[in-house]
């Protein structure tokens, strides 16, 4: 059984976090946790007109942004069961928390707990341009050795939709996380 927290900030991309945490709820060996930052239910609001509900119902578990105390804050919670983290989509705000280790919900604390405890982290960031602030801060977590990795859809599989779109890249998302899928890749 794989533990995996989702942690959803409050970046423009919310409907490939739906699809991330759809496809993670079919896996039968991956038990999924969640959290939605305050800002991300604005955003899914403007990009979805729906609450966060459209995304914690694929959870098994659910905790509240400002809940401190919750499990994924500390790092005892994450050891036994292969744990890794995944922040989908990822604010410039939630990387410069985590690059700079001021931690103010429990995305940006489950994260830096991820890192302290040499765990595997994702993050799938979504900015453009990207300001001096924000490559220096990707650097700074790379070599902190999380994954950096903008959402960027490849057109070489030749994407007839939106959803072919979103369902490509999970199945990269899922290859980052060591999870297997039957998502089309390239070779
Ligand atoms: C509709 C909307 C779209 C946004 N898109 C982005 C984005 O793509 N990238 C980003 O870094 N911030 C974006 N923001 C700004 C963030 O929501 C803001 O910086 C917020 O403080 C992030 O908080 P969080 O990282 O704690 O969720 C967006 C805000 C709104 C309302």
């Amino acid at each position: 059984m794989r533990k995996i927290l989702v942690g959803v900030s409050g970046a423009s991309g919310m409907p490939l976090a739906a699809c991330v945490l759809r496809g993670l709820a079919a896996m039968p060996d991956v038990q999924t946790h969640c959290v939605v930052s305050r800002s991300a239910v604005a955003v899914l609001k403007a990009e979805c007109c729906a609450g966060a509900e459209m995304l914690t119902t694929y959870a098994d578990s659910v905790y509240d942004a400002d809940d401190l105390a919750a499990g994924p804050a500390s790092g005892s919670w994450w050891h036994g069961e292969n744990a890794a983290m995944l922040v989908v989509p990822c604010s410039m705000a939630t990387l410069g928390a985590l690059a700079s280790g001021v931690t103010r919900n429990l995305v940006h604390r489950a994260g830096d707990v991820v890192m302290k405890e040499g765990l595997r982290l994702v993050l799938v960031t979504r900015e453009s341009p990207l300001s001096a602030v924000h490559l220096r801060n990707m650097l700074v977590l790379c070599r902190g050795g999380a994954v950096i990795m903008p959402f960027s859809p490849g057109f070489y599989l030749r994407p007839q939709s939106l959803e072919d779109m979103l369902l490509q890249t999970s199945g990269r998302i899922f290859d980052q996380l060591g999870l297997t899928h039957n998502l089309t890749r390239w070779l």
